[in-house]
């Protein structure tokens, strides 16, 4: 991609994740707090899909202090700077946490390998959502669990307006999908829905467990 058209897109990519640029937003600690801290072991893999600036993956890595973090995303430039600065905490913290280029629809572990698989924010971007979901069912073991959190169509009005302002203009155009809808989504894909829950009237939390083995998905 070249030109106008090229220079458009790279100046929203850079305005669009602003959001996600900000490490550590205060919801993540909302997350931290009533979803996974009474759900992990420090034993636990886990994988981070759609991580962007690498906040929550970093904060999930000091649980799982035995286990493994595993912060996937398809923008280059966030799993560059990420896997520097990883390079950078060596001696500390973070020996536990990997950062992968790769796509939602497209992910490079084995089947059964995660205890759990957290899309925070990411998923209303995905262009293929049933694929990205039956990658997910592939790589979570059995009995796993699959934690989505995102805006979403019932959210309350001061998160609707500026993001359907923004779809206007945004070449990464989200999706907002109904809680149903997510359940849908869910059931579809072989999951078994066993929590749905607001966590900061802005976003829905669906957690479901793949009960079901892999579904083959071909197209969308
Ligand atoms: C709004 S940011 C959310 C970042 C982070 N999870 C958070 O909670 O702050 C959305 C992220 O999803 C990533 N993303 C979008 N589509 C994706 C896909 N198909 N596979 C993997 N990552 C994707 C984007 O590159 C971006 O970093």
């Amino acid at each position: 991609m070249s030109g106008v058209k090229g220079l458009y897109k790279a100046l929203f990519h850079e305005f669009m994740w602003l959001d996600s640029k900000y490490t550590h937003p205060p919801y993540h600690n909302r997350l931290m707090k009533e979803i996974f801290h009474p759900a992990l072991d420090k034993k636990d893999r886990i994988i981070d899909i759609g991580c962007g600036a690498g906040g929550l993956s970093r904060k999930l890595a000091q649980i799982v202090t035995e286990g493994e973090v595993v912060g996937l995303d398809i923008a280059e430039g966030y799993i560059k700077t990420l896997n520097r600065s990883i390079e950078r905490d060596k001696s500390g913290d973070y020996k536990n946490l990997v950062f992968v280029l790769a796509s939602a629809e497209d992910i490079p572990y084995p089947n059964n390998y995660f205890d759990h698989v957290v899309v925070s924010e990411s998923f209303g971007f995905w262009s293929e959502p049933k694929r990205g979901l039956a990658e997910i069912n592939r790589i979570l073991k059995t009995g796993g669990k699959l934690y989505v959190v995102n805006s979403h169509k019932e959210a309350q009005l001061w998160v609707r307006i500026p993001e359907k302002f923004f779809n206007l203009f945004s070449p990464y155009k989200e999706n907002l999908y109904s809680s149903q809808e997510f359940r849908e989504f869910f059931e579809r894909a072989g999951f078994a829905v066993v929590d749905q829950k607001e966590v900061t009237g802005a976003s829905l939390v669906t957690i479901g467990s793949n009960v079901v083995a892999p579904i083959k998905i071909s197209s969308k």
